[in-house]
């Protein structure tokens, strides 16, 4: 396949892009507009990306809002509540179909590279299991990487510890883990120890739901930076949410700074989802309940976007857009300047690559995969602006997903 007409990100002109082997082959600048040959895809000027990354989800608890009943307040507290009722219910195929339905969203926006977290405080590890027979009948639409996320704690649950390791035998790729979420500091602090003890002995990832409240004293993720530092695992460890940051005092941010930039590690930020849960204890003035997105971006750590939810107990909102979480992530985190508009994209592909250590397996570069997503747009700034949506996806250097677009006629 040959991809001509093709505007890339930061680069003058129109390229063609030409894929063999289920990679990219070439990539040629262009001196003119070219006539397209039988068998070419004419991307008629759009922009071609790699393609969109989904870097954190929770797909066994997709598509279960108002089952059995709504959550009417909003809150995490009731959500726990709405969720253990409809726990109660979940089969094998009731979890894999619902997985599959979000994942065809996914795909659908542009989406090829996923990270969802798996409950395993949970002596069955039913739902697991389930994820595992998905990331397998997925592949064709998605690369999927399942981490074992203990959503009732490790150190605090019955036998805690022995489900991770039970999680990361059957498969899981990725160690989770929830400090702030466990009974004391210390179980918090044990917690830490224990999975990147765990990660490191398996050769696993890291992704840690780290100091998800807005509870300023929640103090994890120094914890989690300094094992991270001390290990050299800065490249294998992601910190996700992190939303007390976004209520530390300066003062100890400075501090904290320092530490992050020498363990490396990355960040994901889930500003929908944040907006919606944090903040519930607060009258007026009210915090945002976001991490401090632009902050740790202008400090030159790696930090992206994620969905968190599509329509849980949770979240009841969601269609697997995530240009739709990048337009309020860049709202929320006030990083509407000139500067990261222009590469605001960063945030939802090439971040979120480096995040899921998806190193030569991702990117517009010969010999890599011919993975590719043309958006209906010219540039990062229109894409974000006029929130379009991918009109074609190339897998393995074959066509996808085609959209026709959008027509409106006035009468
Ligand atoms: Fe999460």
């Amino acid at each position: 396949m040959k991809i001509i007409n093709a505007r890339l990100r930061h680069l003058p002109g129109l390229h063609t892009v030409a894929c063999a082997a289920e990679r990219i082959h070439s990539i040629t600048a262009q001196a003119a507009q070219a006539l397209a040959q039988p068998g070419d895809l004419d991307a008629q000027g759009l922009l071609l990306i790699p393609p969109l990354v989904e870097p954190h989800i929770h797909l066994d608890a997709v598509h279960t809002a108002g089952q059995p009943r709504w959550n009417q307040s909003g809150t995490l507290f009731e959500g726990i509540e709405c969720w253990s009722e409809r726990k109660a219910t979940i089969t094998h195929e009731d979890t894999k179909a619902r997985a599959h339905r979000a994942i065809r969203l996914l795909a659908e926006h542009g989406i090829q590279h996923v990270r969802t977290h798996v409950d395993v405080t949970d002596p069955s590890l039913a739902a697991l299991g389930a994820l595992l027979e998905v990331q397998d009948e997925a592949r064709e639409l998605i690369d999927l990487q399942i981490v074992a996320f203990p959503q009732e704690g490790i150190d605090s649950f019955t036998n805690g510890r022995a489900l991770m390791e039970r999680a990361i035998d059957m498969g899981a790729n990725v160690v989770g883990g929830i400090p702030h979420y466990e009974h004391t500091r210390e179980q918090g602090v044990s917690s830490i120890r224990f999975l990147m003890d765990l990660a490191e002995r398996r050769g696993c990832l890291v992704d840690v739901h780290c100091d998800e409240t807005d509870d300023p004293h929640s103090r994890f993720l120094e914890v989690l930076a300094e094992e991270t530092r001390a290990r050299g695992m800065g490249a294998r460890v992601t910190a996700s949410h992190t939303t007390a940051m976004g209520s530390y005092d300066n003062a100890y941010c400075s501090k904290l700074f320092r530490l992050l930039r020498l363990a490396g590690l990355s960040f994901v930020s889930c500003p929908t989802e944040s907006i919606h849960l944090q903040g519930r204890f607060d009258t007026f003035p009210k915090r945002r309940g976001i991490t401090r997105i632009a902050e740790l971006d202008r400090a030159g750590l790696n930090v992206c976007l994620g969905q968190d939810s599509i329509q849980d107990p949770w979240y009841p909102l969601g269609n697997g857009n995530i240009l739709r979480v990048l337009d309020a992530g860049l709202h929320i985190g006030h990083m509407m300047g000139y500067e990261d508009l222009q590469r605001c994209l960063d945030l939802v592909t090439d971040n979120s690559a480096r995040a899921l250590a998806l190193g030569e397996g991702y990117g517009i570069a010969p010999g890599r995969p011919a993975n590719l997503v043309l958006l209906d747009a010219e540039n990062d700034y229109e894409a974000v602006r006029r929130q379009v949506k991918a009109r074609w996806s190339i897998r393995q250097g074959r066509l996808l997903m085609q959209r026709e677009p959008e027509r409106v006629t006035f009468m």
